[in-house]
């Protein structure tokens, strides 16, 4: 049985904290679904932490599409959550209906993501029983608006501001949201407040459940990490000494060995 929206709120009457994890293709998909991950994030992050993109802006609704269909083919169990990427959904109720549809029809999403308050967009895909995760706090996609990647919901009218959204998003139909850099109390705060799950990154421990970029996760980015980033393991340097050791033995003549030839 597939993880549902509706087994997320169950999750958060039961007080269960749960897991989110960012994935962008079917390897990957396939590992963090039989690890028993509920929720995988085709998120816009897909921008700058694989195609090479130095923010999450350019990404198009063809790349979001074509690494979705990836991920959904590699999920057996868990809820597959689709990232409207920017310019989607901003000029139109109807151009964000209409895009978020694709996400479910083409692709086999189970749900799809919005950044800020979208309230009558969200009242009108949840209308149209397309599953809407919020996205609030410092959403990416406003770096210019925002000034930077900043931590948001510093003072206390910011705190409030924020909340209210979260509520405001809760009431247009959401099932859960992501509260992104804020301060712990804040997030903890917006996360009591809340019927619905709260899933923070940068957020503090005090939300229901936790996501992280899987290739923050998995130490495969180069250079300064965000402070919450942390990473689990050093894959960066495994696959480079994988690869140097590969390149060594070619060099020296020693692979392919009789192991790994044909007789
Ligand atoms: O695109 C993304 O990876 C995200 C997460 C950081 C929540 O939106």
């Amino acid at each position: 049985m597939s993880v549902t929206t509706h087994d997320l709120r169950s999750f958060k009457q039961e007080r269960r904290r749960f897991a989110m994890l960012t994935a962008y293709d079917h390897p990957t998909a396939k590992i963090l679904d039989a690890a028993g991950i509920p929720v995988l994030l085709v998120g816009d992050s897909v921008g700058n932490n694989v195609l090479g993109y130095d923010s999450t802006l350019p990404v198009t609704m063809e790349e979001m599409l074509h690494h979705t269909k990836a991920v959904v083919r590699g999920a057996r169990n868990a809820l597959v959550v689709a990232d409207m990427p920017f310019g989607s959904y901003q000029a139109s109720v109807d151009d964000g209906v209409r895009n978020a549809a694709r996400f479910l029809k083409e692709a086999g999403a189970g749900a799809v993501k919005l950044e800020g308050a979208q309230l009558q967009l969200t009242e009108a895909l949840t209308r149209a029983g397309i599953p809407v995760m919020g996205h609030l706090g410092l959403t990416p996609q406003a770096v210019h608006e925002m000034g930077g990647y900043r931590v948001q919901g510093r003072t206390a009218e910011a705190a409030r501001r924020l909340q209210d959204d979260a509520l405001a998003i809760e009431k247009a139909g959401a099932f859960a949201t992501v509260i992104e850099g804020v301060p712990s109390d804040v997030g903890a705060d917006i996360s009591t407040a809340l019927s619905i799950p709260t899933i923070g990154i940068g957020a503090g421990p005090g939300t229901d459940g936790q996501v992280l970029v899987i290739n923050d996760l998995l130490g495969l980015n180069e250079g300064p990490a965000p402070r919450f980033a942390k990473a689990y393991t050093d894959l960066r340097a495994e696959i480079s000494r994988a690869v140097t050791a590969f390149a060594d033995e070619v060099e020296r003549g020693t692979f392919p060995d009789a192991e790994h030839s044909y007789r």
